[in-house]
């Protein structure tokens, strides 16, 4: 749990896919809340957390089942409002003398019409807009509510869901059947923002409080220590290196680590915005030979991986003791990363890729984790970033994986590959920009092939390289999909890529969505 001087709303999660996204949504409205577990919530956690309003998630379970998943009975008496969304309002309904039953021609998943009953609620101000007076809702349910709880009313209904709206105005009890956070209900964000208004929050987390905050408890937890922070120049360790500079100042040394698998221009980039704009301690730590030297001869996917992730431990560790006597280590763990999940299915899930990162390096150097970012979504470390006056187009960067170009040339990596990749990239992106593409795009890079395709330019054969171009949209790297390009910015850009790359003769574009695709290609 998290120490903020701002009003905070509580979510318990019963494992629905869409949790995270009622936090977004609060997090819009400028209100600061926290996911847990339903697991983990018990009556103390609800005293220690006193939160000003609490929303209960929907889940895959059926409160019908025996040991189904429940919030403390406590949750009741506290005297906030509370507002259960799909299995959140089978447990209340349930809980509160209510009538809960399973399926029976009614599961509704999908878009699903709500129209209101006579009366009206502030929960529902602006609501109903439509001309026919129906809503258009989200509905992913199996179980329904049969009977009301004693004391709550209807204000809304659908076909399948009777009792779609319900609420105890008088105890500031409010439950759904369907998903207001998701975009499928276009009004959602008004239903939460009349829930949060009747909580009384007053929208106070912005992103100057945010910062002030963080500033204070870094200065609280850290003291006079000395920090060290692997920057990668990505968007979150360039974020929380700044943050924590302005901080701490010249206690924090960043150490940046150039494995020789990096994007044309990027390590100066870096180099020139942190150490001589940001006039922060940096050491670039060059170490190309080692890494490349070690990746020779290998193309297998996952022992890449796992060579550059151990050397890049390596490398760090022996960067980082170089500053003495350093107690901390900043990270730009985000807010997703630590969000425990409710797993029902118990079983491990499947590795696909092994991410790299420093994970288990502050046991290893006896040092304490600083992660000012802990309770940020990426787009308000963005936000964070503007604030703290980094520039927009660093703050707008694509993704880019630890491993680097390395997971973009499949087969064995040889510095004259390495070499016509990032020539290739550099054009692509220059394409883009120019197109006006870039801020539409999550992330777009070329992968060089490892095949030769036979061509033919003036008069002569070519034996070169074919390359893939990879752009998709998405929204959290979770899923993607391909970016419809149009065919002439297709055409022009293989033909500037070919014209003004030595090495390549081929350009193919990769339109595989995720899944059944990862955005990489290794
Ligand atoms: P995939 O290829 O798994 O990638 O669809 C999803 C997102 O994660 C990035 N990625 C990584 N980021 N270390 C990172 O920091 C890694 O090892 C790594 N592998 C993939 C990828 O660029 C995309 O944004």
């Amino acid at each position: 749990m998290t120490d903020t001087s701002h009003d905070r709303l509580l979510i318990i999660d019963f494992g629905s896919q869409v949790t995270q996204l009622i936090a977004r949504r609060l997090r819009e409205l400028n209100v600061y809340c926290e996911i847990h577990p339903y697991q983990k919530v018990t009556g103390a956690f609800l005293a220690d957390f006193a939160p000003k309003a609490v929303i209960l998630s929907g889940g895959p379970a059926s409160v019908i089942d025996d040991g189904s998943p429940r919030p403390p009975a406590s949750v009741f008496e506290l005297g906030v409002p509370l507002l259960g969304i799909c299995y959140g309002q089978q447990v209340m309904m349930h809980m509160l003398g209510g009538k809960v039953e399973t399926g029976h021609g009614t599961a509704e998943f999908g878009r699903a019409f709500v129209t209101p009953t006579a009366d009206h609620i502030p929960l529902l101000d602006g609501w109903f807009t439509a001309d026919d007076d129906k809503e258009q809702v989200w509905m992913s349910h199996g179980d329904h509510v049969s009977e009301i709880a004693p004391g709550f009313q209807v204000y809304g209904t659908s076909p399948n869901a009777p009792f779609a709206i319900t609420a105890d105005v008088a105890r500031n009890f409010y439950a759904v059947q369907f998903h207001p956070e998701v975009h499928h209900t276009p009004n959602g964000a008004k239903f939460y923002e009349n829930f949060v208004k009747l909580a009384g929050f007053s929208g106070d987390w912005t992103m100057g409080a945010y910062r002030e905050e963080a500033i204070r408890k870094i200065r609280e937890t850290v003291g006079d220590a000395k920090v060290i922070c692997g920057l990668s120049g990505g968007v979150d360790s360039s974020v929380a290196a700044v943050l924590i500079h302005e901080a701490i100042g010249d206690q924090l040394t960043c150490v940046f680590v150039d494995h020789g698998l990096l994007r044309q221009g990027e390590a100066e980039e870096v180099v020139a915005m942190f150490r001589d704009e940001y006039k922060m301690p940096l050491i670039h730590a060059e170490e190309q030979e080692l890494f490349l030297g070690q990746l020779d001869g290998v193309s297998d996917p996952e022992t890449k991986r796992k060579i550059i992730g151990k050397l890049f431990i390596d490398v760090f560790q022996k960067h980082a003791s170089a500053v003495g006597g350093a107690k901390f280590l900043a990270q730009g763990t985000l807010y997703p990363d630590v969000i425990e999940s409710v797993s029902f299915s118990g079983g491990p899930s499947v590795t696909i890729k092994s991410h790299h990162n420093v994970g288990g390096l502050p046991e290893k150097m006896g040092l304490k984790l600083v992660e000012p970012l802990r309770e940020l979504f990426k787009d308000e470390v963005r936000a964070l970033g503007m604030e703290l006056g980094l520039p927009k187009s660093f703050i707008g960067r694509h993704p880019f994986p630890g491993p680097g170009l390395a997971i973009r040339c499949p087969g064995e990596i040889t510095r004259p590959k390495l070499e016509i990749l990032r020539k290739a990239d550099a054009v692509y992106i220059d394409q883009i920009r120019k197109h006006g593409l870039y801020d539409d795009i999550w992330q777009a890079f070329v992968a060089i092939l490892p095949v030769r395709t036979v061509g033919v330019m003036g008069d002569g054969r070519t034996y070169d390289f074919a390359c893939a171009l990879r752009a998709v949209t998405s929204v959290d790297g979770m899923t993607a999909d391909y970016y419809p390009f149009s065919h002439e910015f297709l055409g022009e850009t293989a033909t500037r890529i070919i014209n003004e790359v030595e090495g390549i003769n081929r350009v193919t574009y990769d339109i595989t969505s995720k899944p059944p695709g990862t955005i990489e290609w290794e």
